[in-house]
């Protein structure tokens, strides 16, 4: 019997609703297979925790979470609290104290699932985006001066480093040479920022020299949308800046059906730290409460953080539980389907049981 200890932070909105689910599929996977203890510790941390005590986590919350294997995220976001707020307050607190610099986020046309691009089907679409998670244009690096007054400037400046790129794009080139097309492809804006995209694109290049079994290419962020929307099959491994693969990879959501589908993953990939699993998506306040929440996103990401567990065997039968649901049609509405956050929860949980998949 392996044991592992998880934190849940299901935080705002819809995030306790998937986490919920997300947890009653993971313990039923236990459970079925018998060679795997999964032990949640719950943190009420988010944005009803900062109405009450003024910050989103405790002062101490980085050392409370060290400890744990793996960190399993709901979202944040709230109507009343103001969004940079929450962002910077818990989700990249923990993404930045924990270096887990790769954001890793894999994009692929689910089984019976519609992707809104005419004549695309499951198997034309299946890409790996990662995301530097760590620094560019989300380094906090900035000011506001001259508040309020005709001359006030607001600055937010992307910093980016020759070890932080490194790491980024080696471990990108890497993860395309695990996957069986061995393609990769580097995003920047080099032609209208002439210094670090300049830069980005001169590590590649470096870089590919230590793969030499990869093939690799170039795209500025612009041109890519076109790409990603005209010929998706030309695509595999992605790699991008914080901002662009951020952006690109909502996109990608959108084009594989849903963000409700779009799993994310925040590694560590020296495991000093604990990872950071959660769904791609916010708090999503239209929706929560309403029992309809999508849970298939933050599935997914416990796909991801089994695998990163070294659990690939229960990875898989979660995988294939996820797909069989969708195959039977067991949808939410933001797929065209008329399920609940339940019912899709339940045909999963069915599923990974080997049990027909109906809706309940
Ligand atoms: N990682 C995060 O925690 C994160 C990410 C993005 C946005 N946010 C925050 O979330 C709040 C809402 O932001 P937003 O509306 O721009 O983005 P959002 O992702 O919350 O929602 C965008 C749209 O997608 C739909 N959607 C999202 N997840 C879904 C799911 N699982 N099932 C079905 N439909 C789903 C929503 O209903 C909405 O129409 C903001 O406060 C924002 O800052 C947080």
């Amino acid at each position: 019997m392996r044991e592992y200890s998880i934190a849940a932070i299901p935080a705002d909105g819809i995030g306790p609703e998937v986490i919920d689910a997300g947890i009653t599929v993971l313990e039923v996977l236990a459970e079925q297979r018998g060679d795997l203890k999964l032990e949640f510790s719950h943190f009420d941390w988010g944005s009803d925790y900062y109405k009450r005590n003024g910050v989103m986590m405790p002062a101490d919350g980085l050392e409370r979470l060290r400890k744990f294997d793996a960190i399993y995220f709901g979202a944040v976001g709230a109507v009343d609290v103001p969004d940079h707020v929450t962002l910077w307050g818990l989700r990249l607190q923990i993404c930045q104290g924990f270096d887990q610099y790769a954001n890793v986020r894999p994009t692929k046309i689910l089984p019976g699932i519609a992707s809104p691009l005419r004549d695309v089907r499951a198997g034309d679409l299946d890409w790996v985006i990662v995301r530097e998670n760590s620094e560019g244009e989300y380094s906090g690096a900035g000011g506001r001066v001259h508040r309020g007054l005709p001359e006030e400037v607001g600055m937010d400046v992307s910093v980016f480093t020759r070890v932080g790129v490194e790491r980024i794009i080696r471990y990108a080139f890497r993860l395309a040479q695990s996957r069986p097309r061995k393609l990769l492809t580097v995003v920047t804006k080099s032609n209208a920022q002439r210094h670090g995209m300049v830069m980005w694109d001169e590590i590649a290049e470096k870089i590919s020299h230590e793969f030499p079994d990869v093939t690799w290419d170039k795209m500025l962020v612009d041109a890519m949308t076109v790409r990603m929307v005209l010929k998706p099959q030309s695509l595999d491994t992605i790699v991008a800046t914080n901002l662009h693969a951020d952006v690109l990879s909502d996109l990608a959501g959108a084009l594989t059906g849903s963000l409700g589908v779009a799993p994310t993953a925040n590694i560590d990939p020296e495991r000093r730290f604990p990872s950071m699993f959660e769904p791609i998506h916010g708090s999503a306040f239209d929706i929560t409460g309403k029992g309809i929440a999508n849970p298939i996103a933050t599935f997914w990401t416990a796909v991801q953080m089994l695998s990163h567990l070294g659990e690939h065997e229960a990875a898989d039968q979660l995988m294939r539980a996820i797909e069989r649901a969708g195959e039977a049609g067991i949808l939410t509405p933001d797929l065209g389907g008329k399920a609940t956050t339940r019912q899709v929860t339940e045909a999963v949980s069915d599923a990974i049981r080997g049990r027909n998949v109906l809706m309940g």
